[in-house]
């Protein structure tokens, strides 16, 4: 009930609830530097809104409530609105959506009206005025009596007509929208600030304001902005041909006819309930829309009826945002622990007060890396900002400064994995350290078993990835050397294994104690290791004493080898936890036979010139090249006189022909497989 003496612990409540708004709508409107996330934004401007309603006196012209926005930038010349840029009223949940319906039916005395449905766009609102078909400014919003002079900028903008199309639209057209950045081109916007040492921008709304707010042109043009468009301003001396249309819907129709974006999602419904069916279809589609949406906004289709609902002072009576769950909320970082990852990949985790965002409640969010902590300067005892995106993993997306308290404290990741022990290590340019236990550490046991058993490693038959987990989970093994300590009893008492594959299991890891040194060396899972460089490992130094005694810098001596996995291989030798395990698998009788290292001449292909083309099925093409370099081969990409052999696989083109035509010996991919094998 409206009440009229106010009590001072009101007014004080008041005058903190303008400060506060003013300041944040400042960071949001003039610096593009939001604070807090939208939804407590709008938390207190509704408490301020209820103030209000109970002490009508307090709803001064000052007051946050009675202005739409905040105010333009002294930079751009200013631009006053002929037809003010408004606001809209914003619902929440299917109540406040069949509220509408019922008030607009009350409004209009009668139920049967349309409704246009569309997705809110998450951008800035724009108001471009052709004349004559022309562009001749375009303003944002400001505070919706007066906005920036853009029109500079927004002439950048590909989707934007620098003319109408055909001649059939009248004099004066202004028409609104919203500028939005697609998600593809933040990221990618995203990623050139940050490879530029500069800071990444929060959001694609952010993104869109700073683009569009930039006095360099220049600098606009390089950004991906977009726009649709959704309303009409000013309209004067429509073509005699061609009358506006009475209905949104329509006028959607029509502005695309002159050459103007709208958003493809809009759609026409008769009842609240086709709002809220079609809220949820969009909602389930938002992660897959190439732009962002917080919401969907209805409208009355009829101008007419438009009319006839009016307005409040904010916004139109005959629409409202029907705004999704907050994606951002504020919460308080209570620590950051680390989590190892399959591979070894150490991820920071914050753990959080717990906070309601995105539609669920978080308590974790990922840090990604350490210069993600350190460009967002986040610290642990911060109040932070955490965005859950659809089914997208929540993370940190700023600290909010001003909430920071003296004690709060920088993080550093830690130089030994929290999991095992071993050295974790930072390789080259690699944003994520990295556990280099890989074959003790038990956050990366099962890959590294189910790896070390797989086809092209040890090829131990039947020990596939599914039993790797059983047996792990069994706690029968701990890591790849426990594998031939197994006993058949062992085995038995495991769900789904007789007594008959128990044996044929042992029996098969016994076998696999026969190997070849490539075998084993790419057995051991060293990161980025693969076949081939482990058999050129294999080759180069014909033991595994050899290798593991070679430094990084020597490594890259190897054909194929570069300075990354140099390092990999370096490291992986160094932690005494995986030097553990090698001994112990070798203690339990892995062999090979000795590599007798042949002088280059020696080699099966030595002096041979081959070129390769087509396509190959069986093994990739710089497999394939490596191989035959590994067996004495020159590789070469063309064919002439001195080719001595092509091997040619599918869709052989010209090179087919030419070695045809010069008699040159061809070889397909069957031959070319058989020679690796016998060689
Ligand atoms: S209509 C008279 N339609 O939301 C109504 N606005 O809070 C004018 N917005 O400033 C707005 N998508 O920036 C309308 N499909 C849409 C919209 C939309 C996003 C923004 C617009 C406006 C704000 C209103």
């Amino acid at each position: 009930m409206p009440s009229s003496i106010i009590p001072d612990k009101v007014q004080a409540q008041v005058n903190a609830l303008h400060k506060e708004l003013n300041y944040h709508a400042h960071r949001y409107y003039v610096l593009d530097d939001p604070e807090i996330p939208d939804s407590d934004y709008d938390k207190l401007f509704q408490q301020l809104e209820a103030l209000e309603k109970q002490y009508p006196q307090l709803q001064t012209l000052d007051s946050p409530t009675q202005r739409v926005g905040g105010q333009a930038l002294e930079s751009f010349s200013q631009i006053h609105h002929q037809m003010p840029m408004l606001s809209l009223s914003n619902a929440f949940s299917s109540e406040e959506i069949k509220d509408f319906a019922q008030r607009i039916s009350e409004l209009l005395d009668q139920d049967n009206f349309s409704l246009v449905a569309e997705p809110k766009l998450d951008g800035l609102a724009i108001s471009l005025r052709y004349e004559k078909g022309l562009l001749v400014q375009a303003a944002t919003r400001g505070d919706g009596q007066t906005g920036e002079d853009v029109t500079q900028n927004v002439r950048t903008i590909q989707s934007i007509p620098l003319h109408l199309s055909g001649s059939e639209y009248p004099e004066v057209l202004e028409v609104r929208g919203e500028i939005f950045m697609p998600k593809a081109g933040f990221n990618t916007l995203n990623e050139k600030q940050i490879a530029q040492g500069e800071k990444p921008f929060a959001n694609p709304r952010n993104a869109a304001a700073g683009s569009l707010r930039q006095l360099d042109s220049k600098i606009t043009a390089a950004r991906p902005l977009d726009m649709f468009c959704y309303s009409l301003g000013v309209v004067e001396q429509v073509h005699p041909n061609n009358p506006l249309e009475k209905h949104h819907s329509r006028i959607l129709k029509q502005l695309q006819t002159w050459g103007l974006a709208v958003c493809p999602e809009v759609d026409c419904l008769s009842t609240w309930q086709e709002c809220l069916a079609y809220y949820d279809d969009i909602l389930t589609r938002r992660a897959q829309l190439p732009y962002e949406i917080d919401g969907v906004v209805y409208k009355v289709d009829s101008l007419e009826q438009q009319q006839k609902a009016g307005f409040i002072s904010r916004a139109p009576r005959w629409a409202i945002a029907h705004k999704f769950p907050a994606e951002e909320a504020m919460t308080k970082l209570l620590a950051i622990d680390i989590q190892v990852g399959r591979t070894g990949a150490l991820t920071p985790v914050a753990r959080l007060e717990p906070i309601f965002v995105g539609g669920v409640t978080v308590t974790n969010a990922t840090l990604h890396n350490q210069d993600e902590i350190t460009r967002k300067d986040v610290r642990i005892g911060d109040t932070v900002i955490v965005r859950r995106a659809g089914d997208v993993i929540p993370e940190v997306v700023k600290p909010v400064l001003s909430k920071r308290p003296d004690n709060a404290s920088a993080y550093i990741m830690p130089d030994r994995c929290p999991v095992c022990g071993s050295h974790a290590q930072r390789i080259n340019e690699e944003a994520k350290s990295r556990c280099t236990g890989g074959l003790f550490c038990p956050a990366q046991r099962k890959e590294a078993i189910k790896h070390f058993a797989s086809r092209k490693a040890m090829d131990i038959d039947g020990l596939g990835d599914k039993l790797v987990e059983q047996l792990v989970d069994a706690k029968l093994i701990h890591n790849i050397a426990d594998l031939f300590q197994l006993s058949e009893v062992q085995l038995v008492s495991l769900e789904r294994m007789g007594d008959k594959s128990a044996n044929n299991l042992i029996q098969a890891i016994e076998q696999g104690k026969k190997t070849t040194l490539a075998r084993f060396i790419y057995a051991l899972g060293i990161r980025e290791v693969g076949e081939t460089t482990a058999r050129s490992l294999a080759n180069y130094y014909g033991t595994l004493e050899a290798i593991k005694q070679t430094s990084a810098e020597q490594l890259e001596e190897v054909p194929d080898i570069g300075p990354i996995v140099a390092r990999n291989i370096e490291l992986f030798f160094c932690e005494d936890h995986n030097n553990e395990i090698i001994n112990k698998l070798l203690a339990s009788g892995i062999h090979w036979p000795e590599i007798i290292k042949k002088e280059a001449h020696e080699l099966p292909l030595a002096g041979k010139t081959i070129v390769l083309t087509g396509s190959l099925s069986q093994m990739n093409r710089n497999d394939a090249k490596a191989r035959l370099i590994e067996l004495g081969a020159k590789v070469s990409g063309s064919v002439s006189k001195k080719t001595d052999m092509l091997i040619a696989g599918e869709k052989a083109g010209s090179k087919l022909e030419k070695a045809q035509q010069l008699n040159i010996e061809i070889l397909n991919e069957a031959d070319m497989m058989a020679l690796f094998a016998n060689s």
